[in-house]
């Protein structure tokens, strides 16, 4: 069980990316404590959780419904502040958000008076990437399936169209962090899939640091370099994994299935753990 992780580790992506070099994350002593007004009470989500990710690694972070998951990743993208500890981004505090830093929210965050199109073409303007990006753009539209629906407005989409096109507005800017709590979380298998290769070939040719938050262990594998494990009340995180297996990835090798279920198992006994002291 490991309650914090060592900092300064080699990333196996510094030797494909040599490149990246900003995007380093460090979270020292994170505890958060929620006033709950309607109950009176406070509420941990968060105790002493403390991060070390280095530029252009893909780290994902799996636990059950609760334990904290969107809180941790919302305190590193600096929109909500933590009660205890700091988060460094490039040894720098972070003091409030940053385009420097990414975030797809569990919900959309599209602008609704822009169209899916707009949407992108704000986000690129805003990060001044907007130079000569027009057939980037064409891409990431249809790698998403939304080449039809550029000029429609958000509240004409579907929940996973919307989700997609959110998705493919934080990929396109690719900044030094890229911040993603359940991307994917709508989506039927398929397109789910396609999207993760997606993800992986614009994280391979971008460098961008990636934390992935997931429900779903098999992504998590797919997806990371790294996997920690979060247990419930208060949130913290119990549990940490190299995903030592080359990609492309195959989802049912034997590496995978193991991996799986030592994180399902994981996964459970984090859940025990955490009733038998709360409950
Ligand atoms: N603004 C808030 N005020 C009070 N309590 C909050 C607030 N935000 C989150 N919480 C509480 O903190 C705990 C962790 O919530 P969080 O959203 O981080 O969980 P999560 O792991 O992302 O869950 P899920 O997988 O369902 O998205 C929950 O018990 C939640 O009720
Ligand atoms: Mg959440």
């Amino acid at each position: 069980m490991t309650q914090g992780v060592a900092l300064n580790r080699q990333s196996p992506l510094n030797s494909m990316n040599p490149s990246a070099r900003s995007g380093r994350i460090q979270a020292v002593g994170l505890t958060k404590i929620f006033a709950r007004e309607d109950m009176n009470a406070t509420l941990q989500a968060l105790d002493n959780v403390n991060l070390a990710i280095e530029p252009g690694e893909f780290v994902s972070i799996v636990g059950t419904s609760g334990c904290g998951k969107s809180t941790l990743l919302r305190i590193v993208a600096g929109l909500e502040i933590p009660t205890r500890g700091e988060v460094l981004c490039d040894g720098k505090r972070v003091n409030g958000p940053d385009p420097q830093r990414g975030l797809v929210f569990q919900e959309h965050n599209l602008y609704p008076w822009l169209t899916v199109r707009g949407n992108i073409e704000f986000a690129l303007k805003s990060a001044k990437k907007f130079k000569g990006s027009q057939a980037f753009v064409k891409k990431l539209l249809e790698v998403a399936g939304l080449t039809e629906f550029a000029n429609s407005y958000p509240h004409q989409l579907s929940g996973g169209m919307r989700q997609r096109a959110s998705l493919i507005r934080a990929l396109a800017v690719a900044p030094d962090v890229l911040l993603l709590d359940e991307p994917l979380g709508a989506l039927d298998s398929f397109t789910r899939m396609n999207l993760q290769d997606e993800i992986i070939s614009l994280w391979k040719e971008r460098g961008s640091t990636m934390i992935l938050i997931t429900h779903d262990v098999d992504e998590a594998i797919y997806l990371s370099q790294r996997i920690l494990i979060m247990s419930p009340r208060p949130g913290r995180i119990t549990s940490e994994l190299q995903v030592p297996i080359s990609y492309p990835r195959n989802r049912s090798s034997s590496d995978f299935v193991q991996l799986r279920n030592v994180i399902l198992q994981r996964l459970n006994f984090a859940r025990e753990s955490s009733e038998e002291f709360n409950l």
